[in-house]
């Protein structure tokens, strides 16, 4: 797993806060959490990890809860694709949409949801703040 830090010597037990086990994440889906008064949601993109704040940077909406989908863009050859297919999240209230990977806006910079890494141990998943 990308995402996922299994060097347990480089990690803090203190920094890891359990949100679920493996095998009850529910199949390319997300898990909201309540971490030290933080909502932080992991998702699973084909069985990869990776956590983000449900605070939406916009207007602090639940941008986490929101539909996830992918994007159209142009190949090389001018035509029109459908990319990133469920690597994108759009806040429910005014659609902003965020890479679930790194928390990056689609369209700009000047815009990021913090993201933080994701640990598995013994088929546990942790954040780790
Ligand atoms: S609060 Fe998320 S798009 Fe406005």
């Amino acid at each position: 797993m990308s995402n996922s830090n299994s060097d347990q010597t480089a990690v803090s037990e203190e920094s890891l806060h359990f949100v679920i086990s493996e095998k009850e994440f529910p199949e390319d889906d997300r898990v909201i959490a309540d971490i030290n008064g933080r909502q932080i949601a992991v998702f699973n993109l084909e069985d990869e990890y990776y956590a983000l704040s449900n605070f939406c940077t916009h207007q602090g909406g639940p941008v986490c809860e929101g539909m996830v989908s992918g994007t159209l863009s142009i190949n090389e050859e001018q035509e029109l694709i459908y990319c990133l297919e469920d690597e994108l999240v759009a806040c429910p209230w005014h659609g902003w949409e965020f890479h679930i990977k790194d928390g990056k806006h689609t369209a700009t910079d000047d815009y990021r949801i913090p993201s933080y890494d994701v640990v598995v141990q013994d088929g546990d998943i942790f954040v780790q703040l």
